[in-house]
């Protein structure tokens, strides 16, 4: 075993880990650790944009974002932290602007700014157009420029080191953060690092759905890894569906294709959002062009031989301006659907994106241990994170923002805690729990598979925990989940080596997609009201009387929530500060 020593430690080198990894390495020795390399984070695959009200091309303001914010979350958003994002984006995009990230501009020269669902002027009046954007390449230029700075910033990179561990040394009777335990893919090695501030930055936990356009990596690592540390989960039952997967395949196409002019049609060739939204349309924030989307196709307006999909019309566009704009997802289309967006609409359906919940944080991305305090040294930004600004539903491009704001907070935090904190001493059995993990994957005999339990549980999830849900639904999810547990403890895994043993890192990672699933399946039975991407059939109507408030869910072997043993749930009240829920018309 090796052990490394930092003053902060960085866990994911997507856009939050590096954003963080600027601020850090500039006043402290810093180390990010990755499973990919750090130019493949799953932040590339961002497309349409990074919203702030910059007022470019048009009359905006940040008030106006902070109230998109919180009516699009459907007012689960702790609206400090929404304040937060949308006065500092303005700085956020002239940082990266800075740091030399090629947006798209305007013939004056200007950042260009398009819009995106949700975004409003005048509090709800029109779409307003408040996306910057290079192409719909967003997410990938700014991983890029992010990754350049973090050189010149001599961050230290350990690229294919899966953390597995958070290491707590227990101080004055309290468990403090000390490590992380890390497993070198290419050795098979452990390592242990020591850091004074650690910040997790690892990302979301899309692969718990078949239907999805996450990356493999997407199987959250760090709000597995929380739980297991005994840390609370907030708000899991919150997951986005991005309303244009290609259709049968999950994979993204940008929300900047509505916001570019495109249109969705059902069978009929009707533009059916103006049913369901009739002021902003195409527009309306995902959860509900998702669920319209979703009503279509229940209600055979679907199109194709299955009637499982609708249309995304963009004929109607100049073929020069979709080159220019839309590039990489029309070209998306072609390769993977044979479609040619020019002249034929793109058959889409919802596809799962983001999880709203996560590690809870306050605004400093200081992660809390429960409801009330927070742990001092460990912080956590970006997808893995819950500053709750999305609430129970995120606006398209506030994701993109919030890595950048939450991220370089988290770094600037972390580096000032390191400047004043010690060492903390890592306990001789830092290492067992990953060692005895790691040896009962290799040394299992059963007769189960990794891959064939992974696709039964993305199955079950996309079946039961998708756009609509009832407790029915989600019972079944649960008990498939339950049988799947017990499966897990018969797996076999047929690398035995220690070099690149990915067989060995998947049955981990299905560890995690099993843990993480029992969370969103226990948080939404018992969240009986509808509210943003949680849609309940049988409890239609958001309910603030009984449900305004986060879920905390703990690991708890003690603990019994509405019948499923092993979890605890608990609640955190929703920060308010100026705006009162309303009735969520678009
Ligand atoms: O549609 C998109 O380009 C995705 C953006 C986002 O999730 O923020």
């Amino acid at each position: 075993m090796q052990v490394h020593k930092y003053d902060v430690v960085i866990v994911g080198a997507g856009g939050a880990g590096m954003r963080a990894a600027i601020e850090a390495g500039q006043r402290s020795r810093t180390a990010v650790l990755t499973k990919i390399y750090p130019t493949r984070s799953h932040t590339g695959a961002a497309q349409g944009g990074m919203c702030a009200a910059l007022a470019n091309v048009e009359e905006d303001n940040w008030e106006w974002h902070t109230f998109d914010t919180i009516k699009g979350g459907d007012y689960l958003v702790d609206q400090d932290a929404a304040e937060v994002m949308a006065k500092e984006a303005i700085d956020a995009v002239l940082d990266l602007e800075k740091m030399g990230l090629p947006f798209n501009r305007t013939p004056e020269g200007r950042i260009d700014q398009r819009r995106f669902g949700g975004h409003t002027r005048d509090h709800g009046k029109s779409p307003v157009r408040r996306a910057c954007y290079a192409a719909d390449r967003t997410g990938h230029m700014i991983l890029q420029t992010l990754y350049q700075n973090c050189v010149k910033h001599n961050v230290e990179f350990y690229n294919e080191y899966y953390v597995l561990d958070l290491i707590m040394t227990e101080v004055d009777g309290v468990r403090r953060p000390s490590g992380v335990v890390s497993y070198d893919l290419a050795s098979g090695e452990i390592h242990v690092f020591q850091a004074k501030s650690i910040v997790f930055a690892s990302g979301g936990c899309g692969k718990i759905f078949k239907t999805t356009s996450n990356a493999h990596t997407l199987t959250g690592d760090g709000m597995a890894i929380a739980l297991r540390s005994g840390l609370p989960l907030e708000d899991m039952e919150f997951v986005q569906f991005h309303p244009t997967g290609l259709a049968g395949l999950g994979i993204l196409v940008s929300e900047a294709a509505r916001g570019e002019g495109g249109i969705l049609r059902n069978s009929e060739g009707e533009r059916f959002m103006e049913r369901y939204a009739p002021t902003i349309k195409d527009l309306a924030p995902r959860d509900i062009v998702a669920r319209s989307m979703a009503n279509e196709v229940r209600e055979g307006r679907g199109c194709g031989p299955n009637k499982d999909y609708v249309l995304l019309d963009l004929t109607h566009l100049e073929p020069a301006h979709i080159d220019a704009k839309l590039p990489d997802i029309t070209e998306f289309a072609r390769t993977y659907l044979g479609v040619e967006p020019y002249t034929e609409p793109v058959p889409v359906f919802p596809t799962a994106h983001y999880a709203m919940g996560g590690i809870p944080t306050n605004i400093e991305a200081e992660v809390f241990r429960n409801s009330e305090e927070t742990i001092p040294g460990l912080y956590a930004a970006g997808e893995v994170a819950c500053v709750s600004v999305h609430g129970s539903n995120r606006l398209g491009t506030n994701s993109l923002l919030d890595i950048n704001v939450f991220g370089r907070r988290a770094g600037i935090q972390a580096a000032q805690y390191a400047a004043t904190a010690e060492f903390l001493p890592i306990p001789d059995d830092a290492t067992e729990r990953t060692e005895a993990l790691l040896e009962l994957m290799r040394s299992g005999h059963g007769e189960e598979k990794v891959g064939v339990l992974r696709k039964e549980l993305q199955d079950v999830m996309d079946a039961d925990m998708q756009v609509f849900r009832t407790a029915k639904t989600i019972h079944s999810a649960l008990d498939k989940i339950a049988e799947l547990e017990d499966r897990y403890t018969r797996i076999a895994i047929q690398d035995q080596g220690k070099r690149f043993n990915l067989d060995l890192l998947e049955a981990v990672e299905l560890g995690f997609l099993l843990e993480l699933a029992k969370v969103m399946a226990v948080a939404a039975l018992h969240r009986e009201e509808s509210r943003g991407g949680h849609f309940r059939e049988d409890f239609p109507d958001r309910d603030d009387e009984n449900f305004m408030k986060h879920s905390m869910a703990y690991l708890d072997p003690e603990a019994e929530t509405d019948s499923v043993a092993g979890i605890r749930l608990e609640t955190k009240p929703v920060i308010f500060t100026r705006y009162e829920p309303m009735e969520r018309k678009y």
